[in-house]
């Protein structure tokens, strides 16, 4: 999970040391959310953490104001120059093309010189604009330090013109109906709704896999419906995302629970992998077929629970990895 809070206010800012080490990534946010007269407060509470916290196991990141802002480049100087040994990645809103990395990439380069920095900064980007999504592929390969890539669904609904006010999930009027009863138009038919991002989310998944970086989706806006933030995750999840952002400490272990395979998946893969052999042929299992895809695919649940496992102790036991 990425966990966004606004590093300008103190009462925040005092929760961050204890929160280092419970999530896997701490986002100061500079962007939209911190109100224009809080923006050089922002970037000084960022500052201010990146000097004095012991962030452990937990990357720091910051989310810079967009590049059309009058911010974007303090922001840069500041978390590089004044931020940058506890900085891991920057977070790019509003990205409309590769140009805007390439600007990125070189001036994170100058700065980096400048501080003494010995390793680079990297780069995720989120998709939030239609010209964005449009260049999506080109955006994932435009300097090695792409990280990633997120949805911002409120950004996009808005610069697409979609006529949704939510902050992310789906929407009551977006749906499919069953055909109506010949002899009777007026009785209820069944309907579903359907999910608004299933397409710039595919989309954005293969171009990341193309440039061998990670997909997230972005934040969920309706705090209390934990049920919806789930759904909404775990769709990201089953398409290929590696995680979600959390804005509220509610939301961790929703995102949890959501990118961490389950053990029933975890030990299906496991059985099939086994059953294998040597990963090639095709053989039944419970009535289903297995082969040199299918193992491929149980690869991918086992090597995650592995990955997380390293991390998080929890996990290992969950999984029955490591001592
Ligand atoms: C995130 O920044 C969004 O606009 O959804
Ligand atoms: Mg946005």
């Amino acid at each position: 999970m990425l966990h966004f809070f606004p590093p300008n206010n103190e009462k925040v800012r005092a929760k961050i040391p204890a929160m280092a080490g419970t999530v896997d990534v701490l986002v100061a946010n500079l962007e939209d959310g911190v109100p224009m007269a809080d923006k050089e407060a922002a970037r000084a509470g960022l500052v201010e953490l990146a000097q004095t916290v012991d962030f452990g196991s937990t990357q720091l990141w910051t989310r810079v104001n967009s590049l059309d802002s009058p911010w974007c480049l303090d922001d840069m100087t500041a978390a590089v120059l004044e931020a940058g040994n506890a900085i891991d990645v920057i977070i790019l809103p509003k990205v409309e093309g590769p140009e805007d990395i390439h600007w990125a990439d070189r001036l994170l380069a100058q700065l980096e010189a400048k501080a003494g920095l010995e390793r680079p900064i990297l780069i995720h980007a989120i998709l939030e604009t239609a010209r964005g999504v449009a260049n999506v592929e080109e955006i994932c390969l435009a300097s090695p330090r792409m990280q990633g890539i997120s949805l911002g669904p409120a950004d996009l609904a808005a610069n697409r013109r979609m006529k949704t006010t939510r902050v992310g999930g789906g929407h009551p009027d977006y749906l499919v109906r069953a055909d109506p009863n010949p002899d009777d138009l007026e009785a209820p038919r069944q309907h579903f709704q359907q999910d608004l991002w299933h397409y710039t989310l595919a989309r954005m998944v293969d171009a990341c896999v193309t440039a061998g970086i990670l997909p997230y989706y972005g934040p969920f806006g309706d705090i209390r419906d934990l049920v919806a933030c789930g759904d909404q995750f775990r769709n990201a999840y089953l398409l290929g995302c590696v995680g979600a952002w959390t804005l509220h400490p509610d939301q961790i272990a929703v995102a949890k629970e959501v990118f961490s395979p389950s053990m029933a998946e975890v030990a299906h893969a496991r059985r099939v992998i086994e059953a294998m052999g040597d990963g090639t042929g095709a053989i039944m299992l419970d009535g289903k077929m297995e082969d040199d895809a299918s193992v491929k695919q149980c690869h991918v649940v086992v090597t995650l629970a592995e990955q997380l496992a390293a991390s998080d102790p929890e996990l290992a036991e969950r999984y029955g990895i490591g001592g």
